[in-house]
């Protein structure tokens, strides 16, 4: 199963309409916070990808019911909050698989909890670093082993927390929203103060479970002791899934693509502002809010595009986007350097050296740094790439394939079910040209 190759083939245009998959990150928070809420959660477009089952399995195992209902628009998920203090022990080691949203912030929610608790993952899962949330959490009283640093990590209860104030040493969301959880059974005040903006989904989905919360630029504060009430949450289409159908309609002759119920949460689109820079036509059309976040319908239209130069706070604003804007860069007239995006080397894989590795093997000329990239735009060859078992790596160049002089073929590309379970049937239905061998 791990082996599950990518074909993708030269395409001619893309156009229609497509609603991509629905957001990672705001469905693993619904998930988590709908778990802990006072009440009943209603989830429409949850993201059914294999992360935000694992998040789902998790709480289930925490004696939490969540069930999904098939109606009319689609499946719906219920869940039958316990509150802050209706957690159970889950009596079994909690395997989040390949998702570090799920191990960080479950991580940062059982901090606090008085049972005792080991979070797994997969191989990938397993080398990340975790430190970055070990330290803040012991510093606010929880008792936390982990061998080296990395998975697995075990949580030991009766660790009385008290808030901190915090300046996270990386700009991560992760780490933000797992002490902003720790916070919330916490004595007195968390306070999280970024040097570098990261996504706020955490933040803006506490205030719509109506948890009090402060957020003044890049400070956020909550105190701990008040509780969630259950909400209903409607899930936008993912602009990280987005991404990969906005640069192969930039880069695709003469395709006009429509990319529906997209959310533009501005702590996320720098993609859009990167792409602008190079050139891009994207419209962004009827804009509007939904359960906080802001929502919009983009229109990706063929264009030429120019390299550029991509510094650190575009790269937290892109951070999962950096793999396919290196595609587009490669297939844009002149040089794009990046800089900054040494977070890359510590995701799903390291990404600095996949993408860089990838595109030379489609003969593009790169030079690679430790702390991101310098490409050359060129033509695209056949090649034979490895994802590295990376769902972004693997769609990132699968979108390559589509302007490339032969096939592209795409090794391990099993992960993409973790974010973009139906990607091959969307690709397709956009007019990409991918087959599964
Ligand atoms: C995420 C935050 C990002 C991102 C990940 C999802 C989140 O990680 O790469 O895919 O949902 O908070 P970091 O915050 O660790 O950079």
């Amino acid at each position: 199963m791990s082996n599950v190759i990518f074909h993708a083939h030269p395409s001619r245009r893309l156009q229609g309409q497509l609603r991509v998959a629905s957001d990672k990150s705001i469905s693993h928070r619904s998930v988590i916070l709908g778990s802990v809420a006072n009440g009943k959660t209603r989830i429409e477009n949850l993201l059914e990808g294999e992360d935000v089952l694992a998040s789902i399995r998790a709480f289930q195992r925490m004696g939490v019911n969540i069930v999904q209902n098939i109606e009319e628009r689609g499946p719906v998920y219920i869940i039958d909050g316990v509150g802050l203090n209706g957690l159970h022990a889950p009596g079994q080691h909690l395997y989040l698989g390949n998702s570090g949203t799920a191990f960080r912030l479950i991580a940062g929610l059982l901090a606090s909890q008085q049972f005792a608790s080991t979070l797994t993952g997969d191989d990938s899962l397993s080398k990340r670093p975790m430190s970055r949330i070990i330290e803040p959490l012991v510093q606010m009283g929880a008792i936390i082993h982990s061998a080296d640093g990395t998975p697995p990590l075990s949580i030991e209860p009766g660790g009385e927390l008290a808030g901190i104030t915090f300046h996270p040493p990386v700009a991560s969301a992760q780490v933000k929203s797992a002490v902003l959880l720790a916070g919330l059974k916490a004595s007195g005040e968390t306070r999280i103060i970024e040097s570098v903006p990261t996504r706020d989904h955490t933040e803006r989905m506490l205030a719509g479970f109506g948890y009090p919360i402060s957020v003044t630029g890049t400070e956020v504060r909550l105190e701990g002791g008040h509780a969630l009430t259950a909400t209903h949450v409607d899930v936008p289409a993912d602009l990280s899934s987005a991404a990969f159908f906005i640069v192969a309609a930039l880069i695709v002759p003469d395709s006009r693509l429509q990319l529906n119920d997209v959310g533009i949460n501005p702590r996320r689109s720098g993609i859009l502002d990167i792409l602008k820079r190079m050139g891009a036509d994207i419209e962004i059309e009827n804009t509007r809010w939904q359960g906080g976040e802001e929502v919009a319908d983009l229109v990706v239209t063929t264009s030429e595009l120019n390299g550029c130069e991509i510094h650190g706070g575009d790269v937290a604003l892109a951070i999962d986007e950096i793999p396919v804007i290196c595609i587009a860069a490669a297939a844009a007239k002149g040089i794009t350097t990046i800089h900054g995006a040494e977070e890359l080397r510590v995701k799903e894989s390291d990404r600095i050296r996949a993408v860089a590795e990838g595109l030379s093997r489609l003969g593009i000329e790169v030079v690679e740094r430790e702390d991101g990239m310098t490409i050359r735009g060129g033509e695209f060859r056949s090649a034979e790439i490895d994802s590295h078992a990376d769902h972004r790596i693997a769609m990132a160049f699968s979108v390559a394939g589509m302007v490339a002089k032969g096939d592209v073929r795409i090794m391990n590309c099993r992960n993409v079910a973790t974010s973009f379970p139906n990607y091959i049937e969307m690709a397709n239905q956009s007019g990409m040209q991918i087959t599964l061998e």
